[in-house]
């Protein structure tokens, strides 16, 4: 969990680089369906444009089927879901349907302004997906990849644009807020500071889970 422009999208996929997990991104999922143009993607679009959330109902339906593509004894990250009170009681029911359970939870804790910056200037690898800040962690060679050599364009999401970033920030105040105190109240929720260098930051994811790394079994192995 995280405000927009925390290091959700990044973390996430520097967890599935290093081994034993499959990222479940919602926005991610979202943005696909708008892409391959389905009627799912239609609706999605109405609501992301304006940076206001796509309805739980639909969320929901989204992400079971998704889970029910996801083996078993699969490791999961989720990222930028439950983002509402009725998402993360859904999400309790989606589990134990499956009986599977929620290891931990991480909150990215990013200052408004570090948010603001990140969000302008986003670029990614065409080739491997990594992602950069031309603002504040540009590639180290202009337009090329550090991870694959790819090359690294802007990608400045149609949601990006300072007005609907404002909202966006708006909307998670309003709405994830509280889900942060739901799952503080169950005690599963761990802060993790959002500052600092990506490679600083998964130092800090890593260190949080260690105890979910050692009584999970990693993907693959028997659980
Ligand atoms: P979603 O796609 O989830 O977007 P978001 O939460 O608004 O935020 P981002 O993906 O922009 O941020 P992030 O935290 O992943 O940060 P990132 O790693 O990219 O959702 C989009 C929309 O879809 C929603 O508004 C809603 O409409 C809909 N939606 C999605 N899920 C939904 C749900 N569950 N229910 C209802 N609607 C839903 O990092 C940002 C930038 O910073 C990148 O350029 C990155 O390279 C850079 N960066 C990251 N870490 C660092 C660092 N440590 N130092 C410097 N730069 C960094
Ligand atoms: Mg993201
Ligand atoms: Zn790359």
């Amino acid at each position: 969990m995280g405000a927009p422009g925390s290091g959700k999208g990044t973390q996430a996929r520097l967890l599935v680089d290093s081994g034993g997990y499959v990222q479940l991104a919602t926005g991610d999922l979202f943005r696909d369906h708008l892409r391959r143009k389905t009627d799912l993607g239609t609706l999605a679009q109405s609501f992301m444009d304006r940076g206001e959330y796509v309805p739980d109902e639909v969320t929901v339906k989204m992400v079971r089927a998704c889970l029910g593509e996801i083996g078993s004894g699969t490791r999961v990250v989720f990222d930028g879901f439950p983002r509402t009170v009725a998402q993360a009681i859904a999400l309790d029911g989606l589990l134990a349907e499956r009986r599977r359970r929620l290891a931990a939870v991480l909150l990215f804790e990013v200052p408004r302004e570090r948010l603001l910056e990140r969000l302008g200037g986003r670029a990614t690898c065409s080739d491997c997906q990594q992602m950069y800040s031309l603002a504040i962690r540009p590639p180290k060679r202009e337009g090329v990849c550090d991870r694959c050599g790819g090359p690294v364009v802007a990608t400045a999401r149609a949601d990006d644009s300072p007005d609907v970033v404002g909202r966006r920030l708006e909307v998670y105040d309003e709405q994830t807020r509280p889900v942060v105190e739901h799952y503080e109240r169950q005690g599963v929720l761990r802060h993790i500071p959002g500052e600092g260098s990506i490679d600083e930051v998964f130092a800090r994811v890593r260190a949080a889970i260690t105890d979910v790394d050692s009584s999970f079994p990693p993907n693959g192995a028997a659980a």
